[in-house]
């Protein structure tokens, strides 16, 4: 039985939920997720059923999450189109305790779209910070933000990238060298694909692409071009999926690393590779503790089997990857000097974790 270790990994895009939406998920049942997927530190996204834009909301969160996590947090400033005129005040005052601004471009969970043009320069010219813009785009607002981040030479990371011609907009921003671009992939959009049948569980924002986005996708992570993996882990029940209007989003903290070494096998991808987009670069980009998270390790043995749903630890309950099959199966998790997950269980105590 040959075992495996690699260093913890980081996810800069996970939906927590909580608050009016803890039948979704809550702090303590994400990150007990994240651990069991071998995830040490999880970025939380600000389109909570109220957003957190300010010292107050931000403040309420903290309050919330810190007596639940079992991994380490990190929290983002949102901003909506009703906080823009609070901007240069809510960053001035929340710049500090938080990884990054994040700003939805386009239409998603939450609806708090910023579209105006006045409206955008405003927030790319106040954040005057070294920490990166974090965006959700679309279609045309991919331009829109990556034109912004170079007026104001503001370190940009892009969500969520799907598709070819979007690899292709950003490599000719990235000849200009003017502002740092850095890109992010989901693992349903390396996984999945438009083919598959797995609706309503597939779907999510920005829908799974075509095989040819997919293939592109994976040269781009081949070719260096790809920062991170974030895996926009996106928890909504069971029932709200099956309903007549299914919100987007899927969860994927407990998958991905398994998926990841499943394509390690197959070729498609390097160990090294895989710690730099799961561990080295977003701790460089958020500028983490290193130190903390190299200690930190996740153990796996190799061993076939399909991902099962009646496992996981996240409250939803299900996953898009149901029966897909992978090679490894992680058995125990040491995080902060302690084990934190071994065999299916989590050991780590409620309230563990620090927000960072
Ligand atoms: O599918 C998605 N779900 N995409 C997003 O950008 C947001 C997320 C959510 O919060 O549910
Ligand atoms: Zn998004
Ligand atoms: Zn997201």
């Amino acid at each position: 039985m040959s075992l495996i270790k690699l260093p913890i990994l980081i996810d800069p895009h996970t939906h927590c939920r909580d608050f009016e939406q803890n039948n979704k998920e809550t702090f303590e049942t994400a990150t007990r997720a994240a651990l069991a997927g071998g995830y040490g530190y999880v970025a939380d996204m600000p389109n909570h059923s109220h957003p957190i834009v300010d010292k107050r909301t931000l403040g309420e969160l903290k309050d919330l999450a810190e007596k639940q996590i079992v991994t380490d947090l990190g929290i983002y400033l949102g901003v909506t189109p009703q906080s823009v005129s609070e901007a240069e005040k809510n960053f001035r005052e929340c710049e500090g305790e938080v990884r990054g601004l994040k700003i939805y471009m386009g239409e998603t969970t939450g609806g708090y779209i910023v579209d105006s043009d006045d409206d955008l320069d405003k927030i790319f010219r106040t954040w005057e910070s070294n920490k990166p813009i974090l965006v959700h785009t679309e279609d045309k607002s991919l331009v829109k933000a990556l034109e912004l981040a170079e007026k104001y030479k503001r370190n940009l990371y892009v969500c969520h990238v799907s598709r070819k011609d979007e690899l292709e907009l950003i490599d000719k921003f990235r000849q200009k060298r003017k502002n740092n671009i850095w890109v992010e992939v989901t693992p349903h959009h390396l996984f999945l694909s438009d083919k598959m049948s797995i609706s309503p569980f597939g779907q999510m924002k920005p829908p799974l692409s075509s095989d040819e986005d997919k293939e592109a996708l994976w040269m781009a992570v081949i070719k260096g071009e790809i920062d991170t993996i974030g895996t926009d882990h996106a928890p909504h029940t069971r029932e709200e999926k099956m309903g007549i209007k299914p919100p987007s989003g899927v969860p994927g903290l407990e998958t991905t690393l398994v998926l990841l070494l499943r394509a390690e096998k197959e070729g498609k991808i390097s160990r090294e590779k895989i710690i730099e987009l799961t561990h080295n670069n977003p701790i460089k980009i958020f500028n983490l503790n290193k130190e903390k998270y190299d200690r930190a390790e996740v153990v796996l043995v190799e061993e076939e089997f399909l991902i099962e749903e009646n496992n996981l630890k996240t409250k939803c309950g299900w996953t898009p990857f149901k029966e897909m099959r992978v090679s490894h199966k992680i058995v125990e998790v040491n995080f902060d000097g302690k084990i934190g997950y071994k065999d299916g269980e989590i050991l780590a105590v409620s309230g563990s974790g620090k927000i960072v």
